[in-house]
């Protein structure tokens, strides 16, 4: 078996993203149990930060230091990253002294290229492309609120083309739900994960049309992290795709709202459904800990067994 990463969602298999899935909701129940469960004892997980973060930085060191494990928080600021030593040699150094790296960075590519002379599991915290450990934690929550998602029907409202959408899209096609994606011209979603999903996911020009009957409404930011100079031009372009409570009317009646965070109130949604009683955005913010949680035993078990 070769190494195990986790740089987009569709590095498991269905049958693996449904393990880690039920793995998620039974660590959250230990927990609130007051069950002690330390499997990382002795374990290190180094966390790269080229970009911001609130959710991602807590829920990855509170999630080892329950485990019994320690992390670490690189940033290019005070590491010879940002003076440019070179990716590949940071992988290798790095992979010889920790169990389990965590990046979170721009460029796809530089994630590929560090997982590729990493010695240990690499995981994607955010990069422009994928986010996979948010989906990880968004699909745990509906399936908490409303059971499971298979052949139920997601709406994307807002920026086709960014990272959220890209792992909507494939955990879409893993998952067995059809996503309906309104976005506008110039913002869809990259060709290549869009066609790898074949009708799974599917672009609906018309909000209204998109929102109709569906099971789930999801945004996210119209600008998200690099792309600040572009932000006044997203927020006209933008505008007609907010979610807002008449395109929430025009959902299922058992419709939840998700949102990643941060959010922008007033831009992509308005506080009456993000603060209303639909959105489930604060058990999806907290269930970042749980899920990933049940990520790095996944991966971590699949490298024992490759060693055994
Ligand atoms: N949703 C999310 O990844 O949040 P952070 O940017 O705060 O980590
Ligand atoms: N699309 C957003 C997600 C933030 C968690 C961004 O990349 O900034």
């Amino acid at each position: 078996m070769s190494m195990r990463h986790f740089l987009t969602l569709r590095d498991l298999s269905p049958a693996e993203l449904r393990q880690i899935l039920a793995r998620s909701i039974e660590l959250k129940a230990m927990l609130k149990a007051g069950e002690r469960h330390t499997p990382f004892v002795g374990k290190t997980l180094a966390m790269i930060f080229d970009k911001s973060s609130t959710r991602t930085r807590v829920s990855f060191e509170v999630g080892m230091a329950q485990f019994g494990g320690h992390s670490l928080f690189l940033s290019p600021r005070d590491t010879q990253l940002g003076r440019g030593e070179p990716i590949e040699d940071t992988a290798r150094v790095l992979s010889r002294m920790v169990d389990l790296v965590m990046i979170r960075t721009f460029a796809h590519e530089k994630l590929e290229t560090f997982a590729a002379h990493s010695r240990v599991p690499v995981i994607n915290g955010l990069t422009d492309l994928h986010h996979p450990c948010q989906l990880l934690a968004d699909l745990m929550t509906y399936m908490e609120q409303r059971g499971d998602p298979a052949g139920r029907v997601v709406a994307y409202l807002g920026d086709g083309a960014n990272n959220m959408a890209h792992s909507w899209i494939e955990a879409a096609s893993l998952m067995g739900f059809t996503l309906r994606i309104s976005t506008p011209e110039g913002y869809r979603p990259d060709a290549g994960i869009l066609a790898a999903v074949g009708d799974a996911a599917q672009i609906v020009a018309d909000p209204q049309e998109a929102v109709r009957g569906a099971d789930l409404i999801v945004t996210d930011v119209w600008t998200s992290m690099g792309q600040e100079e572009e932000a006044a031009e997203r927020r006209l372009i933008l505008a007609p795709y907010q979610v807002n409570g008449a395109l929430m009317a025009r959902a299922g009646p058992e419709a939840v709202f998700m949102h990643c965070l941060p959010a922008h109130r007033g831009e992509e949604v308005t506080a009456e459904v993000i603060d209303g009683p639909q959105s489930v955005v604060w058990d999806e913010a907290e269930n970042r800990l749980h899920a990933q949680k049940a990520l790095m035993e996944f991966l971590l078990g699949a490298q024992a067994a490759e060693r055994m």
